[in-house]
C-alpha cells in the first residue's frame, strides 16, 4: 500500500529517493517524507499529500547526503498528516523507520515504551519501532533492528537508518514486500522493483524474517537469529518504457491502450494449435497428477477476483470439474473444505495482496496444491505457490487494474484448455477455441481504435450518479468488471448484477435517471438478455448495450450502442472489457478525477 526506497552509495541520495518516490507514488500517496543522514545525523523532512509537496518542503529546506531512506504512505493508523508521515524517529532523533504493514501489538508496545520515559509524537503504529531500536540499541543496528522485531507482531517492510551506526541501512520483511537493489558501490531498498529500475536490473527478493543490511561494501542477508543467509540475485527485464507513461495522458489510458500486445504476450509460446491445447512450463504438475485432481478453488480479490469468476464459468464449462471462487479475504475464516485433491489457483496481479497471499498459506497448509496467475514476477505468491503462470502484462502502474485483468482472463484459458484437453474437451473445440484466441489482439485493436466513439458517450453519462451494470453467462462477472472499474475512479456508485436477478430486487431503482449498461454480445444467452433489455426501457431506464452485431431486436430498444467484433462466448468478457475500460476512463477524466490515483486506493492492498 505504501512505498519504501532507500540509497546507499556516493551519489547524493535526496534526488535518487525523490525519484524512486515517483515512481512509487501510486501505491500510497497521502503523505510522503525522507531522512537523509546528513554527515553529522539523521535529518527528515515530511509533508502530507502528494510527492510534490515534499518537494516543495525539501527546496524550502535541502537536505544533503549520500543515504538515506523515504516512504510514500497509505494510511492505515492516524490521518494522513506531516507528523504521521514517516519516516519516524526516536525520542533522541538518532534512529529513522519507514514502514509498510501493520504492527498489530503497537498499543501493548506503545504503553509498555511509554513506562520506561519514551515520549510519542504522531498517532502510527510505525513509531513503536523507531523507539524500540532505541531502546534495543548496544552499537550495531542490525542487532537492534533483530531484537525490536522478536517484540513485534504484524506484518512489516521496514528500512532503518542511525546516525549511531551511521553508514548502512537496515532493512527487514515479512509479509511486506521488500528487495535490495545492487549497483557498482551502491545498493537500494525498495517496496517494488519500480522504484529503482532506473538505476538498476540486479535484485535480491527478501523473504519473510530476513534481515538485510546495506553498506557502501555490499550487503547481507541474516536470519532472525543474526545467521548469514544466501539470497540468489534476479535479473528484472523490464525496460523501462514500461514504467512511463509513453506520451498517454495517464497510465491508465496507456495500460488500456497495451491489451493487444499484453494479450499476445499471455499466449506467446504457450499454444499448441494442432493439438488445440496449451504448455505451461510453470505448471510443475504431470498430466497424472492433473487428473487427479476432485476439485478447483479459486480465491483472489477486487479485480482478480472477476477474472476468477470467469474461470469458474471456463473450466466448469470445458473441463466437467467442480470449480469454486472464493474471496480470499473470506476464505480463511471460514474452515474451507479442502484437501490434496483439490487445487488452489490464486490470482493476483501484484502477487503481494495481504489476504490473497493468506488464502493461498491456508490452501497450502490444509494439503491443497497452489497454482498463482501472477502479473509481478518475483512477487511472493509468485515464489510460494507450487506452480504458475505469469500473466506477463508487464507493469501495471494506473491503480484500477485494466490490461492485468484481461491477461488473467487468457491465463484462465491457457489452463482451461490444457486440463480440458487432459478430461473432456476434444481436440476440434480446443482448435476452434485457438484459433479465436489468436484474433482477439487485432480485435482489441479495433475496439480501441473506436476510442472517441466511446469518448462521446461519455459526455452522455459523466454527470449521473448512479449505473446499474448487467450481463449474464460470461458476462456476469464482466457487468461486476464494468461497474467497479466506472466506481473506482469515476466515484459514481455503480452495481454489477446478472441481469436476470434484476427482477428480484434491484429494478426498483430503475428509472429516466438510471442509465443501465448491458453487456449483451451475440452469445448463447442474448435473447434471454433482450428481455431484460425491455424490462429496463419499460420502466424509462436509459441503456446502453455493449453488443456485438447490429442485431435487429435489439435496434430501437438501446438507447446506446457500441458493437464489438464477434467471437466465441468465452472470449467476449476480454472484448466486452476494453469499451467498459474506456467508458470508466473519459468519465472520470471529464470529471476531473485523478485516474491513476483515486482518492482513497492504492495499488496493491499489503494489509489486512
Ligand atoms: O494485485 P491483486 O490483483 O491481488 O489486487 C487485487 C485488488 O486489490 C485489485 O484488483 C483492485 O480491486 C483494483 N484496484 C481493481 O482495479
Amino acid at each position: 500500500m505504501c512505498g519504501i526506497v532507500g540509497y546507499i552509495g556516493k551519489r547524493g541520495a535526496t534526488e535518487l529517493l525523490i525519484e524512486g518516490l515517483h515512481r512509487l507514488e501510486y501505491r500510497g500517496y497521502d503523505s510522503a517524507g525522507v531522512a537523509v543522514m546528513n554527515g553529522n545525523g539523521v535529518e527528515t523532512r515530511k509533508a502530507a499529500g502528494k510527492i510534490v509537496n515534499l518537494e516543495e518542503a525539501l527546496s524550502a529546506n535541502p537536505v544533503h547526503g549520500d543515504l538515506g531512506i523515504a516512504h510514500t504512505r497509505w494510511a492505515t493508523h492516524g490521518v494522513p498528516n506531516e507528523c504521521n508521515a514517516h519516516p519516524h524517529i526516536d525520542c533522541k532523533g538518532n534512529v529513522a523507520v519507514v514502514h509498510n504493514g501493520i504492527i498489530e501489538n503497537a498499543n501493548v508496545l506503545r504503553a509498555e515504551l511509554q513506562k520506561h520515559g519514551h515520549t510519542f509524537v504522531s498517532e502510527t503504529d510505525t513509531e513503536v519501532i523507531a523507539h524500540l531500536i532505541e531502546e534495543a540499541f548496544d552499537g550495531k543496528l542490525e542487532d537492534a533492528v533483530i531484537e525490536a522485531l522478536w517484540q513485534i507482531e504484524g506484518t512489516y517492510g521496514i528500512a532503518v537508518v542511525s546516525s549511531l551506526d551511521p553508514d548502512k541501512i537496515v532493512a527487514a520483511r515479512k509479509g511486506s514486500p521488500l528487495l535490495i537493489g545492487l549497483g557498482e558501490g551502491e545498493y537500494y531498498v525498495a517496496s517494488d522493483v519500480s522504484a529503482i529500475l532506473a538505476q538498476t536490473r540486479e535484485v535480491v527478493y527478501l523473504d519473510d524474517g530476513d534481515v538485510a543490511v546495506l553498506t557502501r561494501n555490499g550487503y547481507t542477508v541474516l536470519d532472525q537469529r543474526a545467521q548469514q543467509l544466501e539470497r540468489q540475485v534476479s535479473k528484472i527485464d523490464w525496460d523501462l518504457d514500461q514504467i512511463e507513461r509513453g506520451g498517454f495522458d495517464h497510465f491508465m489510458l496507456k495500460e488500456i491502450f497495451e491489451q493487444p500486445a499484453t494479450i499476445e504476450n499471455c499466449m506467446r509460446g504457450r499454444l499448441l494449435p494442432e493439438e488445440g491445447t496449451s504448455k505451461l512450463g510453470g505448471l510443475n504438475m504431470t498430466d497424472d497428477e492433473l487428473l487427479s485432481i476432485d476439485n478447483i478453488v479459486i480465491t483472489a480479490c477486487g479485480t482478480s477476483w472477476h477474472s476468477a469468476l470467469i474461470g469458474e464459468h471456463m473450466i466448469e464449462d470445458l473441463c466437467r470439474i467442480p470449480v469454486e471462487v472464493e474471496y480470499a479475504s473470506e476464505f480463511r475464516y471460514r474452515n474451507p473444505i479442502i484437501n490434496e485433491r483439490t487445487l488452489c489457483i490464486v490470482i493476483s496481479q501484484s502477487g503481494e495482496t495481504a489476504d490473497t497471499l493468506a488464502a493461498m498459506r491456508e490452501a497450502k497448509q490444509r494439503g491443497a496444491r497452489t497454482y498463482g496467475i501472477v502479473n509481478v514476477v518475483g512477487s511472493t505468491i509468485a515464489r510460494e505457490t507450487d506452480g504458475g503462470i505469469y500473466v506477463h502484462a508487464g507493469p501495471e502502474i494506473g491503480v484500477a487494474s485494466t490490461k492485468a485483468f484481461t491477461s488473467q482472463v487468457m491465463a484462465l484459458l491457457l489452463f482451461t484448455l490444457k486440463l480440458g484437453r487432459l478430461r473432456s474437451l476434444g481436440v476440434i473445440r480446443g482448435r476452434e477455441i485457438i484459433e479465436k484466441m489468436q484474433e482477439l489482439p487485432k480485435q482489441i485493436q479495433e475496439v480501441l481504435d473506436r476510442a472517441p466513439e466511446i469518448e462521446k458517450l461519455a459526455d452522455e453519462f459523466k454527470d449521473e450518479v448512479n449505473f446499474l451494470y448487467l450481463g449474464r453467462g460470461y458476462n456476469f462477472p464482466t457487468a461486476l468488471e464494468g461497474a467497479l472499474k466506472l466506481k473506482e475512479i469515476s466515484y459514481i456508485h455503480a452495481e454489477g448484477y446478472p441481469a436476470a436477478e434484476m427482477k428480484h430486487g434491484p429494478i426498483a431503482l430503475i428509472d429516466e435517471r438510471m442509465p443501465v449498461v448491458f453487456i449483451a454480445p451475440h452469445d448463447s444467452v442474448f435473447d434471454k438478455l433482450m428481455s431484460n433489455v425491455q424490462e429496463v426501457k419499460a420502466r424509462g431506464g436509459r441503456v446502453l448495450a455493449i453488443t456485438s452485431r447490429a442485431e435487429p431486436d435489439l435496434k430501437g430498444k438501446a438507447d446506446y450502442e457500441f458493437q464489438i467484433p464477434e467471437t466465441i462466448d468465452l472470449l467476449t468478457p476480454i472484448l466486452a472489457s476494453v469499451p467498459l475500460q474506456l467508458l470508466a476512463y473519459y468519465i472520470a477524466v471529464k470529471r476531473g478525477n485523478n485516474v491513476d490515483q483515486p482518492r482513497n486506493l492504492a495499488k496493491s492492498v499489503t494489509v489486512e
